[in-house]
């Protein structure tokens, strides 16, 4: 071996070791994988070309002139998933705890401007221990440069982030803004502010796990989209989630051959029950319409009043939306309005056509509700679904009631086909609390109000609980059987695959944040 391969080859390997095998045991200790052997498990094998191995911070303070590392804490570059080309960047929690340094940002924003020109999605594995506390300003300039280019690229090329040990600090607005997040289960935090700074500044005794772990951000604040068990398996989540999405705005998601064409399914024709307060599982409705173990469910454990997820319906990738009735009645409140519009604008940015399915009785009520915005949140989705120019299809299963009604992709707002079954109620609200506004006199003046009220309740009920007056006056396109859907949709879908909509010039929209 020549002397300047043997150079190169020593530089190469001791790369590859990054903060040397004591920090990598310690990180397998931890259960957790090194920022390699994530790369290597996430790409097709043998796909993945390095950018930048040899790069090293250009520090001299606190003797760090003593201290490099080849690669400066983060391995980037490229290679492909199911062979189709992604940028990837992962920290290295083993060189300065994966802290981020002026030169490892300049490392992930190469990779992010290539991504952008290329057009294929950024994938960003974090490990980190935040700023590169030796660097100060310089290091908080590149959090800054990973920022900026986060919301270039957005709507752009698909961002993805795993976060997959410590994220605090300025570090969490990069996979804030990125568009799904991904967190692992007991070796991942997520917070602005640690544990400590929470007790000197609100006396709050909280550990890191529960201020932002990955089942608090999964729940109860809604940061993280999916959750997983562990590295693997939260590296398997993302190359599914892939599967679904385009590579860029300009291309749409694979379509795979259709299996099996106009199949019936029976078993939606009994799945609405009888009573209207009687719940059931949307989930059977969605499984009764897609392409078979299809649906990837996008934050599954947030605001479980309303599903959104991937699916496939007749090999096409469909963005679906839909009141869930097993949860709080499936009605529309802040989390849930919030959940619903960030996925209806993925989708349409990304050009996934989107399906509709509703059940819904209304705005959750309360001053919890108003106090906190529901007016604005309602309004997001109201206005993501307005603004989204991708085939739009609508499904009322049951009930659609008052302001939520057109909310939920209704005609008026642009949906472009809107189907009913026969069990929907379309109506300003229920039948009871409609007889007891409108009927209110009679029923109290009734010798027996109760049995008054009952009549009254089921004369509305027979005038506005069904789909028929929506579906004269065209605001329902067409009342099907719950069995046919799936054909239905799989036609529909095929027909919109064109759909072109073009809007007035404007720099942009003024969604109400
Ligand atoms: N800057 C520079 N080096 C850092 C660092 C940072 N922000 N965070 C961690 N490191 C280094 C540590 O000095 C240590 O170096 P060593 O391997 O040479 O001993 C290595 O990374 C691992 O850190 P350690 O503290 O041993 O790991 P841990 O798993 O016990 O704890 C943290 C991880 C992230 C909780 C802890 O390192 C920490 O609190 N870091 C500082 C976080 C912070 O305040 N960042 C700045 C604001 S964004």
């Amino acid at each position: 071996m020549s002397k300047n391969i043997k150079i190169l080859q020593d530089k190469l390997d001791q790369a590859k070791l990054g903060g040397g095998q004591k920090r990598i045991d310690k990180q397998h200790e931890k259960k957790k994988l090194t920022a390699r052997e994530r790369v290597n498990y996430l790409l097709d094998e043998g796909s993945f070309e390095e950018m930048g191995a040899l790069v090293t911070h250009r520090t001299t303070e606190f003797g760090m002139q003593n201290q490099i590392y080849y690669g400066d804490g983060v391995v980037t570059g490229y290679g492909t998933v199911n062979n189709k080309l992604v940028y990837v960047y992962a920290q290295d929690f083993t060189v300065f705890g994966g802290a981020l340094s002026e030169t490892h940002a300049e490392k992930i924003c190469k990779l992010m401007d290539h991504a952008v020109k290329v057009g294929a999605p950024i994938i960003g594995l974090n490990d980190s221990g935040g700023a590169r506390i030796q660097e100060g300003v310089r290091s908080l300039g590149g959090y800054a440069d990973i920022f900026y280019r986060n919301v270039q690229a957005s709507g752009v090329v698909p961002q993805i982030s795993a976060i997959m040990g410590p994220c605090a600090g300025g570090a969490v607005y990069s996979p804030a803004m990125t568009d799904f997040t991904f967190m692992v289960e007991n070796t991942s935090y997520m917070f602005v502010t640690g544990p400590n700074v929470v007790k000197t500044v609100t006396n709050e005794e909280v550990t890191s796990e529960e201020l932002g772990g990955a089942s608090t951000h999964s729940t109860k604040s809604g940061v993280t989209h999916f959750t997983s068990v562990n590295d693997v398996e939260c590296l398997e989540h993302i190359k599914v989630l892939l599967s679904y999405i385009p590579q860029n705005n300009r291309e749409t998601a694979q379509h795979l051959p259709m299996e099996f064409d106009d199949e019936l399914r029976e078993n939606l024709d009994s799945l609405i029950p009888d009573s209207p307060n009687k719940p059931y599982d949307m989930h059977e409705v969605i499984r009764g319409i897609i392409d078979k173990d299809s649906f990837f469910e996008v934050h599954k454990n947030y605001a479980e009043n309303i599903l959104v997820g991937f699916s496939r319906i007749g090999g096409r990738s469909v963005g679906v939306v839909a009141n869930q009735p097993m949860s709080l009645a499936g009605v529309l409140d802040v989390d849930a309005s919030k959940k619903a519009a960030r996925f209806v604008r993925f989708c349409d940015a990304f050009n996934i056509p989107l399906l509709v399915l509703v059940d819904v009785p209304g705005f959750l009520p309360g001053t919890d509700q108003e106090w906190n915005g529901i007016i604005l949140h309602g309004a997001k989705l109201l206005y993501a679904l307005s603004e989204a120019t991708v085939p739009r299809v609508t499904v009322i299963t049951r009930k659609a009631y008052g302001g939520a009604y057109d909310v939920m992709n209704s005609k008026h707002i642009g949906a472009d086909l809107n189907f009913a079954w026969p069990t929907a109620e379309i109506a300003v609200m229920g039948a009871k609390g409609a007889s007891e506004i409108i009927f209110r006199k009679e029923i109290q003046e009734a010798e027996d109000s109760e049995l008054k009220l009952s009549e009254k309740e089921a004369e509305y009920a027979e005038t506005f609980a069904n789909p028929f007056k929506a579906a004269q006056r065209g605001f329902i396109d067409e009342v099907i059987m719950p069995r046919d859907t799936r054909r239905k949709l799989i036609k529909a879908f095929a027909m919109l695959e064109n759909k072109e909509v073009q809007r007035p010039k404007r720099k942009h929209g003024n969604i109400p944040l």
